[in-house]
C-alpha cells in the first residue's frame, strides 16, 4: 500500500528518521510529530512534498488526536531514550514514556486507525537475564522509571488491543546503534559516545568495570523489520525480542573501536549508574519467526561506519 500515510512519532530522532526516510523511499506519504527535544529537524528530508512534521509533544492529547487523523498506521517511537534520565526525571519522563502511549491510544481509537509499532525495550527485562538469552517470557524486573513506562505501556497495547481492536506490533529493542544517534548528550547512547569521543582523541568513560554486556543491533538492521510490521496484512500479539543473541562487554566494545581505529582509546573509570542493567542478550527465535531478517551487519562494520573508516 504505497502512498499511504504513516505517522512517526519521534522521527526526527535517531531510529525514526531513519525509518521515515525508508517510508518516503518506499513511497509513503510520511507524517513526523515530534518535540525536537533530542530529534533533529536536520535528520529530515525536510525537501520532500510527501513528509509532514508536526512538532509538539506526545503528551499533549488533542495534538495526539489530530496527529492520527488519515493515517494507515502509526510508528511510536517518541520517548526520553535513556534510561538514567528517567532515573534523574522520573515525572517529567513519565509524560513522553508512558502518556504519551496513553494518548496514543485514545487518539487511534477515536480515529479508528488500528497498526501501530511499538519501540519498548530489552529493559523490561531487569537483569533476570543474568548470563542467559533472554525469551520473550522471561518474568519481567523493570528496574528503572523507564521500563516500568515501557512495560506499562506494553500492557495499555494490550488492552486495546483485546478492548478495541488496535493491532500493535511490540519491540522490545535491545541496543540500537548507527549514523544519527546523538552523541551530545551525557544520556546519549554508549556507541554514540565512545566512537564520538574515540575519533577526537577524548578520553572515554565507563561506568563500571566495563563488564557489563549488551546486544547491539545496527540500525540498518532495524528499519526493515518496522516497515514490514507497519505495512504486512497481519501481526501476531505478543512482544518480539530485537537483538542478535550476542553479548559484548563494554571493554570489548572499546578494543573493537582501538581495532577500527589503529589505537586504543584512553579509559577512566566512573561509579557504576543505579539501575543500569549487568548482562543484556536476546533470544532472537520468535524474531526469526516472524519477519524476514536481512544479513546482520556485523560490530565491527557498523562502528567502521560511524568512526569513517567504512
Ligand atoms: P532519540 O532520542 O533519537 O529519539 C526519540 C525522539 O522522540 C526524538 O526525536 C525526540 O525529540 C522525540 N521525543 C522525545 N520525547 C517526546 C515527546 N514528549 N513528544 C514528542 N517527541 C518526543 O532516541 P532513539 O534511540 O531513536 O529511540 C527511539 C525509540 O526507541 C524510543 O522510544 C526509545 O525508548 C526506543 N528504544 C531505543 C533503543 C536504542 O538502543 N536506541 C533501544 C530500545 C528502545
Ligand atoms: C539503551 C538505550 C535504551 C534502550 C536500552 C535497551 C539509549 C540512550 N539507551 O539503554 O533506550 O531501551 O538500551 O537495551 O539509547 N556507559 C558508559 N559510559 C558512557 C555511557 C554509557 O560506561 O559514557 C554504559 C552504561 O552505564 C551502560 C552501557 O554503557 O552500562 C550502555 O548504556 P546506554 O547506551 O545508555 O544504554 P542502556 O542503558 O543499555
Amino acid at each position: 500500500m504505497p502512498d499511504s500515510l504513516i505517522l512517526v512519532t519521534g522521527g526526527a530522532g535517531f531510529i525514526g528518521s531513519h525509518l521515515t526516510d525508508a517510508l518516503l523511499a518506499a513511497g509513503h506519504r510520511v507524517r513526523v510529530l515530534d518535540n525536537f527535544s533530542t530529534g533533529q529537524r536536520s535528520n529530515l528530508a525536510l525537501d520532500n512534498p510527501r513528509l509532514e512534521v508536526l512538532q509538539g509533544d506526545v503528551a499533549d492529547a488533542a495534538l495526539m488526536r489530530r496527529a492520527v487523523v488519515g493515517c494507515q498506521a502509526v510508528a511510536h517511537l517518541a520517548a526520553v531514550a535513556s534510561v538514567q534520565a528517567s532515573v534523574d526525571d522520573p515525572v517529567g519522563t513519565h509524560q513522553s514514556n508512558f502518556i504519551g502511549t496513553l494518548n496514543l491510544c485514545e487518539a487511534m481509537r477515536e480515529a479508528g486507525v488500528r497498526r501501530v509499532v511499538y519501540a519498548s525495550s530489552a529493559a523490561v527485562y531487569g537483569n533476570n537475564g543474568e548470563g542467559v538469552a533472554v525469551g520473550e517470557d522471561t518474568p519481567k524486573a523493570p528496574l528503572t522509571p523507564y521500563a516500568v513506562d515501557k512495560l506499562a505501556s506494553e500492557f495499555y497495547l494490550d488492552f486495546y488491543q483485546r478492548q478495541h481492536g488496535l493491532e500493535p506490533a511490540i519491540f522490545r529493542f535491545f541496543n540500537i546503534f548507527g549514523p544519527r544517534q546523538d552523541p551530545s548528550s551525557p544520556y546519549s547512547g554508549v556507541i554514540s559516545i565512545f566512537t564520538e569521543r574515540a575519533l577526537a582523541g577524548k578520553p572515554i568513560c565507563v561506568f563500571g568495570d566495563g563488564e557489563q554486556t549488551r546486544d547491539f543491533f545496527y540500525v540498518a538492521d532495524l528499519v526493515p523489520l518496522l516497515v514490514q510490521a507497519l505495512t504486512q496484512a497481519q501481526v501476531a500479539s505478543g512482544a518480539v525480542n530485537v537483538g542478535h543473541n550476542q553479548s559484548i562487554s563494554l571493554n570489548q566494545l572499546l578494543a573493537a573501536i582501538g581495532d577500527v581505529l589503529g589505537r586504543l582509546p584512553a579509559v577512566t573509570h566512573a561509579e557504576a549508574r543505579a539501575g543500569d542493567i549487568r548482562h543484556s542478550r536476546a533470544d532472537n527465535s520468535l524474531l526469526r519467526e516472524r519477519f524476514q531478517l536481512a544479513p546482520a551487519t556485523p560490530l565491527q562494520d557498523g562502528l567502521a561506519q560511524l568512526l569513517g573508516r567504512a
